[in-house]
């Protein structure tokens, strides 16, 4: 079915534009929620997906657990909204970044990743400094090998480390499982998972017959949520994606609806396609390819920077019609925008800036 856009609120809209259906929103929300009540996890919102305090705050009044950031910019901005209970799920190194981090640790309640001995001193040494306490997860490789220590002895060693720094408060363990979210057989996901996340929790115990309390066991995102969150001893799990979706996850992940499109007016009409006024630096292009929302038939065949080509023999499309462009990943694409729009069955219900966007550090 074709939907070209004639809502009078939307079409007020200049395009490109970022747009968030919040009725998406609630349902994605609402169906995360209900499968961590169940399995008895928090739910811990990735911000780096949304890049947004609006729509975290939006998100955050409907009962999640506070947020994860992969970034110190990430987490000022939450900070600045009053979003205080923040995760940053990655290692933070080098001085100006841990005075950054303990003057943080003033305003909000922060925990972070460690996986090295230097770094846990250097972040003791800030806190004590600053006279603040910092929550510190011990990140664990299970398999991504990407940041963390092997499972087993050399975390008990960097627990021990932090649990005898003044300044600092163990708390747990971290585990990420980011070479499995898009695993596309789902049994071949799930067992790989359970496998990685076991070498986890074998981890836990390790640490606890040293005796050392482990509060919080946290990993997972949008494509192993359920498998994570059902693995006995894992308390919290840290997705981002499914609030906003894409069509990459929406591959593995159906359940969850696609959220964000960027509106586009077509520009040119050419015999065997259209041409769109949003191209890559509105519309990520590092996990593939956009979709053209509700025609499938279209087919988009490059993503210039201004410009996206789809390919399209239908001759009802004319120059000046507009449409949705599901981007292809969510988070990088939020992080392109300056600001969004929140839409509710065609009106619109918020005008929300992206403050985290564009920052990297
Ligand atoms: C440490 C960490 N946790 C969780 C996630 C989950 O995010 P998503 O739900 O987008 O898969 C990511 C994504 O990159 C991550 O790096």
């Amino acid at each position: 079915v074709t939907e070209v856009l004639n809502r009078a609120a939307i079409d007020s809209l200049d395009s490109p534009q970022t747009l968030v259906d919040l009725n998406r929103v609630d349902a994605n929300v609402k169906r995360m929620l209900d499968g961590c009540r169940e399995r008895r996890v928090a739910l811990r919102v990735h911000f780096k997906s949304l890049k947004c305090t609006g729509l975290a705050r939006y998100v955050a009044a409907k009962g999640t657990n506070g947020f994860v950031c992969a970034k110190l910019s990430e987490a000022e901005a939450l900070a600045d909204a009053g979003l205080t209970d923040i995760f940053i799920a990655n290692e933070i190194v080098g001085s100006l970044k841990l005075r950054r981090l303990a003057e943080l640790a003033r305003r909000a309640e922060v925990r972070v990743c460690v996986d090295d001995p230097t770094n846990i001193a250097a972040i003791g040494q800030a806190a004590h400094e600053a006279r603040v306490r910092i929550g510190v997860l011990v990140e664990v490789n299970i398999g991504q090998d990407r940041c963390g220590v092997e499972p087993g002895e050399a975390a008990v060693l960097l627990a021990r480390q932090v649990q005898t720094s003044p300044g600092l408060r163990f708390l747990g363990l971290q585990g990420y499982d980011g070479h499995l979210q898009m695993v596309i057989d789902p049994a071949e996901r799930w067992a790989k998972c359970v496998e990685a996340y076991e070498r986890l929790i074998a981890t836990r115990r390790l640490i606890e017959g040293a005796g050392i309390p482990v509060k919080v066991v946290t990993g997972g995102g949008t494509g192993t949520w359920e498998y994570v969150a059902s693995v006995a001893g894992v308390t919290e799990i840290q997705p981002g994606s499914f609030i906003l979706m894409d069509c990459a996850y929406h591959a593995v992940r159906p359940e969850f609806g696609m959220s964000l499109s960027i509106l586009a007016t077509v520009i040119s009409r050419r015999p065997h396609w259209y041409v769109l006024d949003a191209g890559s630096k509105a519309i990520s292009r590092d996990f593939g390819m956009p979709v053209i929302k509700d025609r499938p038939q279209d087919q988009v065949t490059k993503l210039s920077e201004e410009h996206t080509t789809v390919a399209s023999d239908d001759l009802q499309i004319r120059v000046g019609d507009r449409l949705e462009v599901i981007p292809a990943h969510c988070c990088a694409t939020m992080n392109l925008h300056r600001g969004c729009v929140a839409i509710r069955g065609g009106s619109i219900e918020a005008l929300w800036p992206i403050e985290a966007s564009g920052r990297y550090d």
